[in-house]
């Protein structure tokens, strides 16, 4: 009984911080500019946007429009091609160099 209990205890607190480090994950927020809204959207689906800050700045566009696609083709977001372009063209005029 006393084992059910601190096992419990632990899963809850361990939930309790993981919602706290989601918060703060699903705080970052993107450069303003065209197609902002849509790497926001898409890109936050299954990681944190950390990764595109982390990751930047990449050098050129081929870069992101291959990471992008990677995550489409590999990973399997479920991103319109439109949509991936405005991406592509947004993480490379902000996150590029
Ligand atoms: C379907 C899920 C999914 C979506 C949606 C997604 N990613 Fe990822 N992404 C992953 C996975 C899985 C990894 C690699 C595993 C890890 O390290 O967590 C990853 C890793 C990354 C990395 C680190 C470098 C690398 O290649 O491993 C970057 C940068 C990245 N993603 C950018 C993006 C961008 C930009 C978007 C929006 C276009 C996006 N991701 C959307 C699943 C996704």
């Amino acid at each position: 009984m006393k084992t059910i209990y601190w096992t419990s205890l632990c899963a809850a607190s361990l939930l309790a911080a993981a919602a706290a480090a989601r918060a703060d994950e699903f705080s970052i927020k993107l450069k303003p500019g065209p197609g902002a809204e849509v790497a926001q959207a898409q890109c936050s689906a299954c990681h944190s946007l950390d990764y595109i800050l982390t990751n930047s700045p990449f050098p050129k566009r081929t870069v992101w429009d291959a990471e992008v696609n990677k995550m489409i083709k590999v990973f399997g977001a479920t991103i319109e091609p439109n949509e991936a372009k405005t991406i592509i063209d947004y993480l490379a005029k902000e996150y590029g160099s």
